[in-house]
């Protein structure tokens, strides 16, 4: 299988509660490496870019509101099968339907305040990697 790289948020309720490094562990532990990462405060023109696709729907105003509430952690992460690898340890996006053993299971709080994000395709995973990271900020 090809070693591919996938896009990861950690969300300001898992920072707020000092849990990065908790998050982190749960993603190395799933054969993940985090090959570039950076702790920022996301503007809200940021937020509302970032979650464009998401813009019809009736909770983008408090996910964009969520989002710039403290700081996130943004992540590369690089593996085998890259973005089905995380999205299969983040869990479902409502922790109350996700698998014992994935982080929205261990940390979230809600289905918005769900600790984590992470692409959703191959194809998608490069356009966030690239809003977030310029090349040289990935070092493998
Ligand atoms: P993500 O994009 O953050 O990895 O999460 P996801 O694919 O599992 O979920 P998605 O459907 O893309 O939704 C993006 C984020 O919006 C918030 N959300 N709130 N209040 C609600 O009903 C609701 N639904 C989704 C969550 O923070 C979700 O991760
Ligand atoms: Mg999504």
């Amino acid at each position: 299988m090809a070693v591919t790289r996938t896009f990861s948020i950690i969300k300001p309720d898992a920072t707020r509660r000092n849990l990065t490094g908790a998050v982190t562990k749960m993603l190395e532990d799933a054969g993940l490496r985090v090959v570039a990462s950076k702790r920022i405060k996301m503007s809200r023109e940021q937020a509302e870019g970032f979650y464009a696709v998401h813009k019809e729907r009736p909770f983008f105003g408090e996910l964009v509101d969520f989002m710039i509430s403290g700081p996130v952690v943004v992540q590369v992460l690089e593996g085998e099968n890259a973005v089905k690898r995380n999205r299969d340890v983040m869990g479902a996006t409502n922790p109350a339907d996700a698998d014992e053993g994935t982080i929205r299971k261990t940390y979230a709080e809600s289905i918005e305040a769900n600790s984590v994000h992470g692409s959703d395709s191959d194809e998608n995973a490069k356009t966030e990697i690239e809003f977030f990271f310029d090349e040289d900020e990935i070092v493998g």
